[in-house]
């Protein structure tokens, strides 16, 4: 890829250590794939729906109005109320508007958050696998990921995550429902990793951003563990729940202190989030659910086309998907083929997917698929998906 945007070490003229270290060649090629008709998009984590009417309605309504200036830093005064009215519901408790900091997005939320709370040489356990943007943040500020690997049917390890913490671990990191696996953490999962965090003194980042997509079972929140209230860096957004991704609205929900200290992070960079978007999410949050219901209902058809389309498909071994909308699948082939290999010539064969080996080395082995996708998409891919495991088996 040489001369391309994505490859920083020859083509910038002196990019940063911290530039050259936060650059994933895998994450960035994975996420650009180039359109072309001929092949079914099964590789992005973006909603395959439109965000809802009313919220458009909102931020074209909110510049007629003359939100055009400067935000407030923290975020919109009635967006925060209303997020914290949501994380309040969430946790059985009240949260405070002034635990809110509105965000470009959930990933500034985990950049700010993180940033603001690691120093170089610091260790951070992840699941293995983890949504890859944790690594890509830790590596910049010069941070350790230390993966942590899972047991059978990809679910936290209390006894491996509890090895791993060394006299520099400083932070857990938990996504929940799971990108790229799928999983849903339960509630007794939860309380075995905030317990281990209380013993020795570690802040967690959870990251909830597909709490509303869960297919199975029931949801369990990190905000509801009131132990963890005061180490709680709790990560959230309207990308997914609302089909808002281009919109770039996020939030970190954290006791003050902390809050504070993500802020400088967050003024310094951004100073705050596009005002009319933050009335939009006022509308997201305290308008019609309906919208929610039917995307949810329309995530669950597409799960059900998935599983049907890849059943029966030789070397293939699903997780099960419990939420967020993605099947990670394991495969084994004799003679071995690598999740980069297998990623690439899925993409030759007309299907986009992900190497599970981007989201960490335990990902050998496997590759993600989306199915917030088109149903036209979603067929294609399985066939085509089918068609190569079934010539390599
Ligand atoms: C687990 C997880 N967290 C955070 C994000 C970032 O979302 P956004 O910045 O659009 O809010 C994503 C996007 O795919 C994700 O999968």
């Amino acid at each position: 890829m040489s001369g391309s945007l994505y490859d920083l070490t020859m083509d910038l003229a002196s990019p940063s250590q911290a530039a050259r270290r936060g650059f994933s060649p895998e994450r960035s090629a994975g996420i650009a794939v180039p359109p072309d008709p001929g092949v079914a998009r099964l590789h992005f984590g973006d909603p395959c729906f439109a965000t809802p009417r009313h919220i458009v309605d909102a931020a074209t309504a909110a510049m007629s109005a003359g939100y055009t200036h400067y935000p407030p830093s923290y975020g919109d005064p009635d967006l925060r109320t209303a997020i914290a009215r949501r994380a309040s519901r969430r946790a059985g408790r009240p949260i405070e508007s002034s635990e809110v900091l509105v965000t470009a997005g959930s990933t500034a939320a985990i950049y700010c958050a993180l940033t603001a709370v690691l120093d170089p040489g610091d260790e951070v356990l992840l699941f293995d696998p983890s949504y890859s943007l944790y690594a890509t943040i830790l590596n910049q500020i010069g941070a350790r990921p230390v993966y942590v690997g899972m047991k059978e049917a990809l679910r936290p390890d209390r006894d491996r995550l509890e090895r791993a913490i060394t006299d520099r671990t400083r932070l857990v990191i938990i996504n929940n429902p799971a990108n790229p696996t799928g999983v849903v953490f339960n509630e007794a999962e939860l309380r075995a990793i905030s317990e281990i965090a209380v013993a020795h003194d570690l802040l967690v980042l959870a990251d909830e951003i597909y709490d509303e997509l869960v297919f199975t079972g029931a949801f369990s929140s990190c905000l509801a563990l009131a132990e963890l209230s005061d180490r709680l860096l709790y990560i959230n957004g309207f990308s997914k729940t609302y089909a808002m991704t281009g919109w770039r609205l996020g939030y970190l929900v954290a006791r003050p202190e902390l809050l504070h200290a993500a802020h400088v992070i967050h003024s310094n960079s951004s100073a705050g989030v596009n005002w009319p978007t933050q009335r939009a999410g006022i509308a997201a949050l305290d308008g019609p659910q309906e919208p929610v219901a039917e995307m949810i209902a329309g995530y669950h058809t597409r799960r059900e086309a998935l599983l049907e389309g890849l059943a029966g498909t030789p070397g293939l071994r699903p997780v099960l998907p419990e939420g967020a909308f993605y099947l990670y699948v394991g495969f084994r082939f004799n003679p071995p083929i690598r999740s980069a290999e297998i990623t690439k010539l899925l993409l030759k064969e007309g299907v986009a997917v992900r190497s599970g080996t981007e989201y960490g080395p335990a990902g050998e082995g496997y590759v993600r698929i989306s199915y917030s996708a088109t149903l036209d998409d979603i067929r294609d891919g399985a066939e085509r998906l089918q068609r190569v495991f079934t010539r390599l088996s």
